[in-house]
């Protein structure tokens, strides 16, 4: 790994399980608790909104009241030591990583924004969303949370993957690799030749995959990596 300068590294709800939030497919997740089919995808908004505003509520307040762990702090470092060149891409919700001080892409959205479904306007949420908010730029009720559901396209998709396709590293901390497009990067990334390292508690559905396994709670195994990717970089 000496000399990698160039990187892109994924994070799933597992960098933010050390931070008290629950992932999604673990024993005691959010899909354990409730259906994704009655809570996270465009039909279960039409049937029942109020239900969906309630989920989203919930994990909006739980996601204000947590702290970046000691794994969302590395990545900000990393980022900062290596600037430009550590693309961060996210599939939580939750706005830890903004916290800890990193540039990151939110490919599913983000808990902390409204979107209206009439006309595209996005702006920061309310801590508590409802059916009676109107959108502040078209006046519809038709306000969401801007959180990207099951059945559609996730954000950003031509830069991820552009830079996926590029660059030296990937590297994917804490996702289950059951839930694609980001699934499939690990893929894209071996096409063209770069390594790949998984950092997780337990093996992924995509492990297979990755040259290199890190095993164990983010918050211990996500600065240890970093700090050797910044030594060997020094050489
Ligand atoms: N440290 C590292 N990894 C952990 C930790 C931890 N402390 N705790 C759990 N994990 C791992 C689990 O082993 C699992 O592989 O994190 C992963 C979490 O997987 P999921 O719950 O499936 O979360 P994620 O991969 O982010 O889900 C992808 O699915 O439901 C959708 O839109 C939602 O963005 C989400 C997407």
């Amino acid at each position: 790994m000496k000399g990698t300068e160039h990187i892109v590294v994924l994070t799933g709800a597992g960098i933010s399980a050390d931070s008290g939030l629950s992932t999604f497919r673990d024993a005691d997740g959010l899909w354990a608790q409730h259906r994704l089919e009655d809570v996270a995808t465009p039909q279960a908004f039409a049937r029942d909104p109020d239900l969906v505003h309630r989920f989203y509520n919930t994990r909006r307040v739980q996601a204000a009241e947590a702290k970046p762990n000691a794994a969302h702090a590395a990545l900000a470092r990393l980022q900062a030591e290596w600037r430009g060149q550590v693309m961060l891409v996210t599939q939580n919700v939750d706005g830890l990583h903004e916290a800890a001080g990193a540039d990151v892409i939110h490919m599913h959205g983000a808990l902390a924004r409204a979107l209206c479904a009439a006309c595209d306007h996005r702006w920061d949420a309310q801590p508590e969303m409802s059916l009676k908010d109107a959108c502040p730029s078209c006046g519809t009720r038709a306000v969401r949370p801007d959180v990207v559901w099951f059945g559609e396209m996730p954000y950003h998709m031509e830069q991820i993957v552009q830079a996926v396709q590029t660059r030296d590293l990937f590297a994917a901390i804490g996702t289950s690799g059951q839930v694609y497009p980001a699934a499939g990067f690990v893929e894209e990334a071996r096409l063209i030749g770069a390594a790949t390292v998984e950092l997780n508690l337990n093996d992924s559905d995509m492990s297979h995959a990755f040259d290199e396994h890190i095993t164990g709670p983010a918050s211990a195994t996500v600065p240890d990596w970093v700090d050797r990717l910044l030594a060997d970089a020094r050489g």
